[in-house]
C-alpha cells in the first residue's frame, strides 16, 4: 500500500534550495511513499476571530481539508533568524485550529532543515520539533537531518553532487517510510 506524504516547504523563493532538496528527498524515497507538495504561501495569517465567528478564509478550509487526506508530513525548511520562517509557523497554526480539530494530531512526520551555512538550520529544526511534539505528531527521531552548505549541493540538473549526502538522505527516507508505516493512523 502506498502512503501519501504532504511535503511542506518553508521557503516561498522561486529558486529555493529547500524546494530542490524536497524534490531530491522524494526522488530517493522508497516506492511505498508518494509525495505532494502543499502550497502554504497563500494562507492568510492566522486570526482566531475568524474561526470563532465560523468564517474561516476559504484558503484555510481548503488547506485543512487537503491535509486530512495525507498519511504523513515531510517538513523541509530553511532557518530564518535561528527559527522557522513565519510562513511555516502560520501553516502550523492554521492547521491546529479550531481547538479540538487539529489536522496534525497523530500524523507521523520528519523534519529536514537546510541552510547555506554549516549549521544546517539546527535552530529552525528544533523550534519546529517543539511545535510538532505539542501537536502530538510522532516526529522521526533519527537520523536528524541538518543539511549545511545547501547552495553547493546540486548540479544544474538538480542532482545531489555530494555522495555522502545522497547516501544520508536515502537512509533518512528509508527510515521515514518505516516510521510512517508504523505510526500512520489506520
Ligand atoms: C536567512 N538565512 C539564515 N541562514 C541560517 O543558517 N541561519 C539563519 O538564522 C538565517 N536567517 C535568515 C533570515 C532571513 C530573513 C533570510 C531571508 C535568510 C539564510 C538562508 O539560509 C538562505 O537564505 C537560504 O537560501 C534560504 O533557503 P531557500 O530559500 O534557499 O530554501
Amino acid at each position: 500500500m502506498t502512503q501519501r506524504i504532504a511535503v511542506i516547504v518553508g521557503s516561498l523563493r522561486k529558486a529555493s534550495w529547500n524546494r530542490k532538496l524536497a524534490q531530491a528527498l522524494a526522488a530517493c524515497a522508497p516506492s511505498t511513499l508518494s509525495f505532494d507538495r502543499v502550497d502554504i504561501g497563500e494562507l492568510p495569517i492566522y486570526n482566531q476571530d475568524l474561526d470563532d465567528d465560523h468564517q474561516p478564509p476559504q484558503a484555510w478550509t481548503d488547506f485543512r481539508d487537503k491535509m486530512k487526506t495525507f498519511d504523513g508530513v515531510l517538513f523541509v525548511t530553511p532557518e530564518y533568524n535561528r527559527s522557522v520562517p513565519g510562513v511555516i509557523k502560520n501553516a502550523i497554526d492554521v492547521g491546529s485550529r479550531p481547538y479540538g480539530s487539529s489536522i496534525w494530531a497523530k500524523k507521523p512526520c520528519a523534519v529536514v532543515s537546510a541552510s547555506i551555512s554549516a549549521m544546517g538550520g539546527f535552530g529552525a529544526n528544533h523550534h519546529l520539533r517543539q511545535c510538532l511534539v505539542f501537536l502530538d505528531m510522532p516526529v522521526l527521531q533519527q537520523p536528524e537531518a541538518y543539511i549545511g552548505g545547501v547552495d553547493k549541493l546540486f548540479d544544474e540538473k538538480g542532482e545531489i553532487t555530494r555522495e555522502g549526502t545522497q547516501q544520508f538522505i536515502s537512509k533518512l527516507m528509508a527510515d521515514f517510510a518505516q516510521w510512517v508505516s508504523i505510526h500512520a493512523p489506520a
